[in-house]
């Protein structure tokens, strides 16, 4: 039987800062990504209707199997874009956490539009994937692009940034996901609450400061450290306080320095190279966190197997 199969990574944004809301209900966003070595593989076979299969989560319940799924909703998409008149069957194979603010429902969608496009022949641009993709979530153009990018408006306005070197982290993962809405709201309550002294902060407007580009190019994470920055994360330390001692954990544990990834609750450790970050890992695990492991930037959604 015809089968394709697409991998697309997680991310971690390096920057994220945060603007006013829209008439939508979306931020303005000012973020750079950077795509991680944490896979959503998605297979596609040829079906009547649009079904789902989910492997590598923990709690299946955690992912819903509905048109609430990212990746199913991806796919109809683009079958109705293109008049496509059959289904698809899609087996997603997990390995980025579920609701972890690493952007893997929308990892699931970047890979469900490309492994569509080649199932079906529907043979639509990258461009015109990034706009379906746009339409189901600010992160998804993103996943589609991979490597480091700057991410403007709701963060689905991509420009390549220019970076060196691979980049060494390691995540320490939670159980229970946070909610992206519900972090953004939190993140407005906090914001309003301290108003004026957000105002006095360097960083606000909420732009990606030149100096944050010039370590990149560097290569250097150690010069790079200082740099990262999310402002979001006020909001999902608001939600769940621990996160920020579990940054201090990592930082005392020897990380050059430590971001919420997005809306959380997955914690980035930026490391000085792979044998620090496996120290780092181990020492973490000894806290009884669950850690991963992975580096960046890599590719974005790619086709791994295709017979189609
Ligand atoms: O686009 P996505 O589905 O990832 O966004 C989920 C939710 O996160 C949005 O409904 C909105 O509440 C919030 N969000 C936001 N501003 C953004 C991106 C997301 O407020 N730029």
């Amino acid at each position: 039987m015809t089968r394709v199969r697409v991998r697309a990574p997680g991310k971690i944004n390096l920057f994220l800062g945060v603007g006013s809301i829209d008439g939508d209900g979306y931020h303005a966003l000012s973020t750079v990504f950077q795509a991680v070595s944490l896979y959503e593989d998605v297979i596609a076979t040829p079906s009547d209707d649009f079904t789902l299969s989910v492997s590598g989560v923990d709690d299946p319940s955690t992912v819903p199997l509905d048109d609430r799924n990212l990746a199913l909703r991806a796919a109809k998409v683009l079958a109705a874009a293109t008049g496509h008149d059959g289904g698809v069957h899609l087996e997603i194979r997990k390995s980025v956490p579920v609701a972890g603010g690493m952007g893997g429902g929308s990892a699931d969608a970047a890979a469900a539009l490309v492994a569509c496009n080649e199932l079906w022949r529907t043979g639509l641009s990258h461009d015109r994937l990034h706009e379906l993709g746009a339409r189901l979530g600010a992160d998804v153009p993103f996943a589609l692009a991979g490597g480091t990018a700057v991410g403007t408006g709701r963060g689905d306005v991509l420009t390549p940034a220019l970076a060196r070197g691979r980049y060494e982290w390691v995540l320490i993962t939670d159980d229970e996901g946070l909610s992206t809405p519900a972090v953004y709201r939190a993140f407005d309550v906090v914001r309003a609450e301290s108003g004026a002294r957000l105002a006095d902060d360097p960083l606000d407007p909420f732009e990606v400061p030149p100096s944050f580009f010039e370590a990149l190019l560097t290569g250097d994470p150690e010069q790079f450290a200082p740099c990262l920055r999310n402002q979001l994360e006020a909001g999902s330390f608001r939600l769940r306080p621990s996160l920020e001692d579990t940054i201090e954990a990592g930082v005392a544990a020897g990380a050059l320095a430590g971001i919420v990834s997005g809306s959380g609750p997955t914690i980035a450790l930026l490391c000085a190279d792979a044998r620090a970050a496996d120290r780092i890992a181990e020492r973490m695990r000894a806290r009884d966190c669950t850690v991963r492991r992975a580096y960046g930037p890599v590719r974005g959604a790619h086709i791994v197997e295709s017979d189609a």
